[in-house]
């Protein structure tokens, strides 16, 4: 399947953001590349990002993307409106994917908890550790709002819980939940290729007989101990009535996809549902968190 790649001009103090911003629009993925086209790899956990004064950032989009949207809503928020620099273009997928095996590497998260490529070698025999090789869905621990969720999920006792997993991608919350003692995970997104990556990294990682994955059309109605949902603000925002849902009383919530200044919003919202922790940050992303109170609070 053809990708839309979309190249934003950026320099070194706006490269992060416009990234955040390409993230924010459903980019699956963003890298850099300097004005002679030579990648920055992905730092090592601790190293710093480092951005040329030129930075072209680049975002990946399904080909069925609505790119007229991402672009006026960029148009919309960029310092420069009518000088905007960008150049739409098609991208192979196998591009895209050597790319990521080149880079990634395999990364810790919390105290327990490691996401590790196949082709290398396990940092730690007896840690949490999770096989996952990059593919077509997002997620594969390198961006901050995957991160945040992974520490999150480490931190819990998750033992004979039950999680659902709200926008799956690859897989990777539902199998670090599983790894980590979860007796059944529940996996939902709006596209079919992530449901089958999950599924196919659920097997890599023998965890596939307690992982059920749906289309939101067919998700289950259910209680869960604990719900993690890293989809973005906008359907945050649209999704709480069904998101809140799926937490059982007394259960745990978390959200990520959020840029900073769109968390206090969010907080207010869940707050309607949930007693609500002070937000965790990496880069311009937050995580919010929460327990589910039992009944929706008057707002
Ligand atoms: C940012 S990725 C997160 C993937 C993975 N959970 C992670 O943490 O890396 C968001 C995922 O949510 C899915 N998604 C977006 N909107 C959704 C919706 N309304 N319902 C279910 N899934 C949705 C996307 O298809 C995508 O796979």
């Amino acid at each position: 399947m053809p990708w839309i790649q979309l190249r934003l001009n950026a320099d070194e103090d706006t490269a992060e953001k416009y990234s955040n911003w390409l993230t924010a629009c459903g980019a699956q993925a963003v890298t850099f590349i300097d004005a002679q086209d030579t990648p920055i790899y992905e730092p090592l956990p601790g190293d710093e990002v480092v951005y040329w004064s030129n930075t072209v950032v680049m975002g990946l989009y399904d080909a069925s993307h609505d790119m007229d949207k991402v672009l006026n809503y960029l148009k919309g928020i960029h310092p420069d409106k009518e000088n905007m620099q960008y150049k739409l273009e098609q991208l192979e997928d196998k591009d895209w994917e050597r790319e990521w095996m080149d880079n990634f590497h395999p990364m810790k998260f919390g105290e327990r908890l490691w996401i590790c490529p196949s082709w290398r070698e396990v940092p730690d025999e007896n840690a949490v550790n999770v096989m996952l090789d990059p593919g077509l869905a997002f997620g594969t621990g390198t961006h901050p709002t995957t991160a945040l969720c992974l520490t999150w999920l480490d931190g819990l006792d998750l033992t004979g819980k039950t999680v659902v997993d709200f926008g799956c991608g690859s897989g990777i919350l539902s199998l670090a939940a599983l790894k980590l003692g979860a007796k059944k995970v529940i996996g939902i997104d709006i596209d079919p290729q992530a449901l089958q990556a999950s599924l196919e990294n659920a097997k890599r990682n023998q965890v596939e007989d307690r992982l059920e994955l749906y289309l939101p059309k067919d998700q289950p109605k259910l209680k869960s101990d604990v719900v993690v949902a890293n989809i973005l603000a906008g359907p945050l925002r649209e999704l709480a009535p069904v998101i809140t849902e799926f937490v059982a009383e007394d259960g745990l919530l978390a959200l990520s996809g959020v840029l900073e200044n769109q968390a206090e919003e969010l907080q207010t919202l869940y707050g309607n549902w949930c007693d609500m922790e002070p937000v965790a940050v990496k880069e311009e992303w937050v995580r919010l968190s929460g327990r589910r109170v039992g009944r929706r609070k008057s707002s």
